[in-house]
């Protein structure tokens, strides 16, 4: 679908890693190069032409995301580095002071590591525990064992909505509903889904939401926080500098701007806020629940074509994602990787950010590919003639 539109994929790539990055149609690209040769500017700084046009730019894109993920304020939406950047603000400047010894959040082992990482540092710090929501056979969560989990002292659940190592699609509305009900902050990571499933931050009752432009065909370094405006107001800013105050005098005294600029210190990355406002056009032209229709239907057709493969073991064939794992139970899943590269196929070898998960699989390492609407059904059947051929790896590692 749309191949057209993506002047990389001329080169005769298959690219199937499609949850490290996706690529970059063409309207993204030349919206971020009209930025740089038409009208470069600060933001929010000038008082001429090209300042007010990157203003106007700027601020269509959050009204843009702000319609997106059905946020309820401009306020809301708060323009950062990508996924990582929003979670450490999220847990380092409102969960630091919210939480307290004690208090229970909840997680679970297939977290990708910036939706742990900072949970585990910050634990240490104020004494909070984590718990780790049980996940079933398939690595997946369910409302019921969400439920198990809730005691008492439960302040916070936090869960990706679709994990970028399993692929399994977390059923969030039943699990915001219930975090409503019990008064628990919702915090959703939609690093994974952003690009793949529509996103309704209000129906979902998601207090914080954080993710990436270059997970959903942006650029790269610039990302989205969002939180509920009452919450948002009481997340004290990570980073101090020019944009986000109002006054500063030498005794010492200064007056914060109000949401969304107090959060956003210094110098945006405006070209990528552009360029991610592009983006979401692109993806809404197309619409996601095609998106998602499409990539369910090739992922069908991968988990057919993969079973003609001899010696193969695929560990997530049920999610409703287009992530799938396996191995081929003589190959190290690298070799595999690497065997691949030279047909110009790109797949991820590895754990996939979700170091934890092994605990659960009992397999450190395995072959992940992930679709998206770009790639073909004709990609993937030369995926497997060359699969058909694995013993061919030995060349590669003699
Ligand atoms: N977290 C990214 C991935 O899944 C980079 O590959």
């Amino acid at each position: 679908m749309n191949r057209e539109d993506f002047e990389i994929l001329k080169s005769n790539i298959i690219y199937f890693d499609n949850a490290a990055t996706t690529m970059k149609p063409n309207k993204v690209v030349n919206k971020i190069i009209d930025y740089y040769t038409k009208y470069t500017a600060n933001a929010h700084r000038g008082d001429y032409d090209n300042s007010l046009l990157v203003d106007t730019e700027y601020e269509n894109v959050r009204n843009k995301v702000k319609k997106f993920i059905n946020a309820t304020s401009l306020e809301e939406i708060v323009f950062t580095k990508g996924s990582t950047e929003s979670f450490n603000m999220i847990i380092f400047g409102f969960m630091s002071i919210y939480l307290k010894k004690g208090d229970e959040v909840l997680l679970t082992k297939s977290e990708h590591a910036s939706n742990i990482l900072p949970w585990i540092t910050l634990s240490k710090k104020v004494g909070f525990t984590i718990k780790y929501i049980e996940l079933t056979d398939n690595y997946e969560v369910t409302v019921e064992n969400v439920k198990k989990c809730i005691s008492p002292k439960t302040k916070v659940i936090s869960l990706s909505h679709i994990t970028n190592a399993i692929g399994d699609v977390r059923p969030i509305e039943k699990i915001g509903n219930l975090c409503q009900e019990k008064n628990i902050l919702f915090v959703l990571d939609a690093t994974q889904s952003i690009g793949h499933l529509k996103i309704d931050v209000q129906k979902y009752n998601v207090s914080f939401m954080g993710f990436s432009a270059h997970k959903m065909l942006g650029p790269t370094g610039v990302g989205v926080l969002y939180g509920k405006k009452d919450l948002l107001e009481k997340l004290i800013p990570l980073e101090y500098g020019g944009g986000m105050n109002v006054s500063f005098s030498s005794s010492g005294e200064y007056t914060l701007k109000s949401l969304p600029e107090r959060l956003e210190a210094g110098t945006r990355n405006i070209a990528g806020v552009i360029g991610m406002g592009a983006a979401v056009d692109y993806l809404l032209e197309i619409g996601m629940d095609k998106i998602h229709e499409y990539e369910l239907d090739l992922k069908k057709y991968l988990i057919k074509r993969l079973n003609e493969i001899e010696d193969i073991t695929i560990y997530n064939k049920n999610t409703s994602s287009g992530i799938l794992l396996f191995n081929l139970k003589k190959y190290f899943s690298q070799d595999v990787a690497i065997y691949l590269n030279q047909f110009k196929i790109c797949i991820r070898a590895g754990n996939h950010c979700a170091k934890m998960l092994q605990e659960l699989i009992k397999v450190g390492s395995t072959c992940r590919i992930s679709l998206y609407f770009y790639n073909t059904k004709e990609e993937i059947d030369k995926l497997i003639e060359v699969l058909k051929d694995q013993d061919k790896i030995l060349d590669n590692l003699v």
